[in-house]
């Protein structure tokens, strides 16, 4: 099984969670594309369901697969997210942001009753940190931004460079319009007390640890797909 297969096979295990009339978070990302497309099957044989996007890129899929959408403004509470993940622990701590919707997925996630991740076992791990952790900053006062962040870090004995995400010639923006900083720690030992210093910064608009979110997580290997349950 190659690594679309298994994001295919996660997509299809989160499916079953999904029940006509929900009103859904809807995930970004490559594993969260896999689940639009086979929701839009679905939808097109007469299921139900009002999607919220979590980025324009899925926004955009929805659309073009005849996935119906609302703003979470018109739906601000949401029965269940389905989203993907760059790291996953076995507490269902995670890191996100990886695609830069980090804000609108936390946003989306913390409107819902339940969320569910979904991901191949290449994005579990025993400690957060591996993967660059996405810290969405306003571009205003960035550098301050930044040296709060190092100082934070140091505090924590955390260390790795800090580097602003590129996209072609410029900085990567958001759909919120931030710049990301993508901090390589490698090993993030106390993810609550980062993340609790990163949301006290007041340049930060959010970071990609999301913590007590998901309550369950589809994890899909060449075997198949296995659950993770928050403890
Ligand atoms: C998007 O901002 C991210 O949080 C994604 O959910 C995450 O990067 C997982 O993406 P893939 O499914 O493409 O690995």
């Amino acid at each position: 099984m190659d690594a679309r297969q298994m994001k295919i096979k996660a997509a299809q295990a989160a499916l079953d969670h999904v029940e006509s009339g929900m009103r859904l978070g809807i995930g970004t990302g490559s594993t969260a594309e896999e689940f639009v497309r086979l929701l839009a099957e679905k939808v097109a044989s007469g299921f139900q369901i009002q999607g919220v996007p979590t980025s324009e890129r899925t926004a955009r899929l929805c659309l073009e697969l005849g996935v119906p959408l609302k703003s979470l403004d018109e739906l601000p509470e949401l029965d269940l997210t389905i989203d993907g993940a760059d790291e996953v622990d076995g507490k269902l701590r995670l890191i996100k942001g990886g695609g830069g919707a980090l804000l609108r997925e936390k946003i989306v996630a913390s409107a819902s009753e339940r969320m569910i991740v979904i991901a191949d076992e290449s994005k579990v791990v025993d400690v957060l940190g591996a993967f660059k952790l996405p810290i969405e900053v306003n571009p205003f006062g960035q550098v301050t931004t930044r040296l709060a962040i190092e100082k934070v870090a140091a505090r924590l004995g955390l260390t790795g460079e800090i580097a602003v995400r590129a996209s072609g010639d410029g900085a990567f923006m958001t759909d919120g319009g931030h710049l990301i900083l993508d901090a390589s720690f490698g090993r993030i030992p106390d993810a609550e007390a980062l993340a609790a210093e990163l949301n006290a910064i007041p340049g930060v608009v959010e970071h990609g640890l999301f913590i007590g979110m998901a309550s369950l997580a589809i994890i899909a290997g060449p075997e198949g797909a296995r659950t993770l349950a928050a403890g």
